[in-house]
């Protein structure tokens, strides 16, 4: 039996809306997500065993069954037990690049990349649309990292709508170590404070769908324009997560007014990123933007936009 190492990367959200309340406690979204090439590494090796091994050095990575790569795991041995019985548990080892809790799907991706590489070793050989069904099942952001690139994600985020992908940019993603924001927490807030701009109908979700499928953002996308790009990114959560973390906010501004296409906060935060159109503007911003926000936990990472999801090396 065969050992796998794959690369799982990082997402942003280029857009974010909150359309309305489901009745599954969610919120019905309308995203555009894009793939980030900041990967984690995750290996997967037979272990021999009757049992999935979690094996992560990070200290706020959970290496017990809580962690969203080792429920990946278990959907796998549950949907296919007789392939488990046979071929037994697996070690996965997560090497960690992709900044924890901080609205870039790093745990998604991992799991996802779990649900990859057990396809592969247990020889399943399942589509992508059928890895992104059992996906869904662990997670809102995790259909979208088997496959990765350019998506439209509506329902809870599990509705893929793959558009042209987006390349030759690059992203710069900043984060205080020190902040984490918890995602309940910002759809609540959400939810309490802008409750009466919800849709309530599956009619209304569908119309607000296709608003966006022809919308500005998307439009700037497919027709490669990276100065729209930037003007037409949006997140709502921005709203509820800024005015209670004003060091995400400053370092939004900050980031903002030294160029770049265009900077927002991905997902619930605390990671904001600016869109670049080179390496060499990136790191001519961090450079600047080191100067002025003198922090020791302020972390810059610097990485082309990619179309490339879950890959095995
Ligand atoms: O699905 P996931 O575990 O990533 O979601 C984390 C939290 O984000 C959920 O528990 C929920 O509070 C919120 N969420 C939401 N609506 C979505 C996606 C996430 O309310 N569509």
């Amino acid at each position: 039996m065969h050992s796998y190492t794959l690369l799982a990367p990082a997402k942003i959200n280029l857009y974010l809306e909150i359309v309305g309340d489901r009745p599954d406690g969610f919120h019905e979204l309308v995203m555009v997500m894009q793939t980030v090439a900041l990967c984690d590494r995750i290996t997967l090796r037979p272990n021999g065993l009757q049992e999935f091994r979690l094996f992560c050095s990070h200290p706020l990575v959970p290496q017990d069954s809580s962690n969203l790569a080792h429920r990946a795991a278990t959907l796998m041995a549950k949907e296919f037990p007789r392939l488990f019985a046979n071929y037994g548990g697996i070690d996965i080892t997560i090497e960690k690049h992709i900044p924890v809790a901080a609205g870039l799907a790093g745990g998604s991706t991992n799991a996802a990349a779990v649900l990859v590489g057990i396809d592969l070793i247990w020889e399943l050989g399942l589509t992508h649309p059928e890895l992104e069904t059992l996906a869904a099942r662990l997670g809102s952001d995790t259909s979208f990292c088997v496959t990765g690139g350019t998506v439209i994600c509506t329902g809870r985020g599990e509705i893929l709508d793959p558009i042209a992908p987006l390349t030759g940019l690059w992203v710069i993603l900043a984060k205080y170590d020190h902040l984490s924001v918890s995602t309940p927490w910002a759809y609540q807030s959400y939810r309490q404070k802008f409750q009466d701009t919800y849709l309530s109908s599956p009619e209304e979700f569908h119309h607000r769908r296709q608003q966006v499928s022809s919308g500005a953002l998307v439009q700037a996308i497919t027709q490669k324009k990276p100065a729209a790009i930037g003007k037409f990114i949006h997140n709502d959560l921005e709203k509820v997560v800024l005015p209670e973390f004003p060091l995400v906010a400053e370092l939004r501004q900050v980031l903002g007014d030294l160029g770049g296409l265009g900077t927002m906060m991905s997902g619930s935060g605390p990671t904001v990123f600016t869109l670049c159109s080179s390496q060499e503007v990136a790191e001519t911003i961090v450079k600047e933007a080191r100067e002025i926000l003198v922090a020791p936990d302020l972390q810059f990472w610097i990485a082309p936009i990619t179309d490339t999801g879950i890959q095995v090396t």
